[in-house]
């Protein structure tokens, strides 16, 4: 091999090491930025599948998200649920559902048809068990400012 030829390989073979150390760095700076989906639920099965049956029944996911499912026809500007247990606790939304008017807790900036009905008339025990599943939607810490922004964000229609 001559001493040009020499230097070539050299070349590329240390390029080749710089190129594999820096996917390797990415790699582990992508999984400390994480991509994991940062919702969860605390619920026991049983409050899982009574809270989802009343959730379904009552048709929130005409304007609100959850688990990525919302209803596409509808484009209402509602906070996403994902999380909402994080943001607000038990008590506040069972007094939220059970609300005549439920403006007068939460402020509206939509038209009223788009504005969060009252389930004032479900019976208590339904909304006992949809603001116990409400709490139960968590939202990991690395990503709670991020829900908190993007709440406020849609009820003020601002950047928050
Ligand atoms: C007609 C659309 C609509 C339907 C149906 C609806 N919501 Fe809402 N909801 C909203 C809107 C819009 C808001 C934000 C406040 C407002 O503008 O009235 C809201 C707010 C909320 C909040 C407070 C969110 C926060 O950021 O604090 C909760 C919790 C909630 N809704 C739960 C439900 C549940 C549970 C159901 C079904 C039982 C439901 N919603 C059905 C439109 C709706």
């Amino acid at each position: 091999m001559r001493r040009g030829e020499k230097w070539v390989l050299g070349l590329i073979a240390a390029t080749v090491v710089v190129l594999m150390s820096w996917n390797a760095w990415k790699q582990t700076q992508s999984s400390k930025t994480d991509h994991r989906i940062p919702f969860y639920s605390t619920a026991t099965p049983e409050l899982a599948h009574a809270g989802s049956e009343i959730y379904r029944e009552q048709r929130c996911k005409r304007c609100h998200s959850l688990w990525a499912v919302r209803d596409m026809m509808q484009a209402v500007p509602a906070p996403a649920l994902d999380g909402i247990g994080s943001l607000r606790d038990e008590t506040w939304l069972f007094g939220y559902l059970s609300a005549p008017d439920p403006q007068s807790i939460l402020p509206s900036r939509l038209k009223p048809e788009y504005r969060m009905p009252s389930f004032a008339d479900l019976p208590a025990k339904d909304r006992h068990t949809l603001a116990a599943y409400l709490a139960s939607l968590k939202v990991e810490d690395w990503y709670l400012d991020e829900s908190r922004k993007a709440e406020c964000r849609k009820l003020t229609g601002k950047e928050c």
